[in-house]
């Protein structure tokens, strides 16, 4: 074996027919694997069973000065061993402040770009580079320029769900915790392009009287619930009350009791004194929400397929595993890039949020 090849090694154990045999993770697989990292996402390397992925992530953590960030739509592991979780605002306000060397951001890839754009000079890695967004694809950068350029006189409003080029063409980010400031922000007078989620920018053409000109974008997890299915679910539980988040659509933004970011449902539970309530959002923020309110029933919105676990779930979202955050945090791969030009143009648009939302 070629000592100096394989300095960088580990050893993994694979049970074959009850025997234990060793193998190496050499330097050459490594290598293979960060050649093919574009092509996979993230770094394809076996992890041995036997690795304690929660005690290594920890340690690794502390020794790179790193932290790991993670929206509350990821899985309960990895929301367990996150340093902060939350919504897209505090998401990005935690990546604004952290003192870290390193942001590793278990999200999706507008997530990891939000965080690079405030953080230029940190490390800033995902676990897998292919966990999109239904809702920044929707909005490709050529065809939204041209939408722009027709609209000359208009400012656009974009929800920070998008890729860092189309930060970078619009005047002010908003989150969904924020998006009423937002665009009350914006002088009456003046009209306003909202993109890209047309059923958040139709809730909030309800909310601010404001008429906007609609991106036709979706999150297609939102948009799977079944309104049929609400309504046959809320007559078995005619005392639950509807919390559904303002990427849904308007039927089910209607008969909900509580529009709001996934924080403020979790707020809202939490404080509301009624003992039941149908969630309307990824299924992941059950977990928080649970541990909030141990004592109440929380029951997940039903979604259009009849999938095993009767709700919604973000395949974007979980990609990401604890093997792949161990692969990254261990190998600093994948990591977030955005082009000077665009991070400074992109950068504008999230500092104005983030000043808006300060008070
Ligand atoms: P918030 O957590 O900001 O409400 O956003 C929800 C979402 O869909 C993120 O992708
Ligand atoms: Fe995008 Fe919807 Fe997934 Fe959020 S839940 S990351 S908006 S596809």
């Amino acid at each position: 074996m070629n000592r100096e090849l394989n300095k960088n090694y580990e050893h993994l154990t694979l049970f074959s027919h009850g025997q234990v045999q060793t193998k190496m993770v050499t330097d050459e697989i490594v290598a293979k694997a960060t050649e093919r990292l574009q092509q996979k996402g993230f770094l394809n390397i076996p992890v041995d069973k036997q690795v304690n992925l929660a005690a290594e992530i920890t340690r690794l953590k502390k020794e790179k000065n790193a932290v790991i960030l993670a929206h509350y739509y990821q899985t309960p592991d990895i929301q367990d061993i996150a340093d902060y979780v939350g919504d897209s605002l505090g998401l990005s306000q935690q990546a604004a402040a952290t003192t870290a060397d390193m942001i590793v951001f278990a999200g999706v890839h507008f997530m990891g770009e939000t965080a690079k754009i405030l953080n230029p000079h940190k490390k800033v890695l995902l676990p897998d580079l292919k966990a999109g967004c239904s809702l920044a694809e929707s909005a490709p950068p050529d065809l939204f320029k041209k939408f722009k350029d027709q609209h000359p006189d208009h400012i656009v409003i974009t929800y920070i769900n998008c890729t860092a080029e189309i930060k970078a063409m619009s005047d002010i980010i908003c989150t969904s915790a924020n998006a009423e400031k937002i665009v009350n922000s914006v002088p009456k007078d003046q009209p306003i392009i909202f993109a890209p989620d047309k059923n958040l920018g139709r809730y909030l053409i309800n909310k601010t009287g404001r008429d906007m000109l609609l991106w036709d974008g979706a999150c297609i997890v939102h948009e799977a619930f079944a309104i049929d299915k609400l309504l046959e679910l809320h007559k078995q539980h005619p005392k639950a009350k509807i919390v559904a988040h303002p990427e849904s659509e308007t039927h089910i933004l209607k008969v909900a009791h509580y529009v709001g970011s996934t924080t403020g449902m979790i707020n809202f539970v939490k404080n509301d004194d009624n003992a039941e309530y149908i969630i309307a959002t990824e299924a992941g923020i059950l977990h928080q929400m649970s541990k909030e309110v141990p004592h109440k029933t929380l029951i997940p919105a039903p979604s259009h397929e009849d999938n095993t676990c009767a709700c919604s779930e973000c395949a974007f979202m979980r990609m990401n595993t604890m093997e792949k955050l161990y692969l990254c945090l261990k190998y600093e791969l994948p990591e977030i890039l955005v082009p000077e030009d665009i991070r400074q143009k992109a950068l504008i648009p999230i500092q104005r949020m983030l000043e808006i939302s300060k008070n």
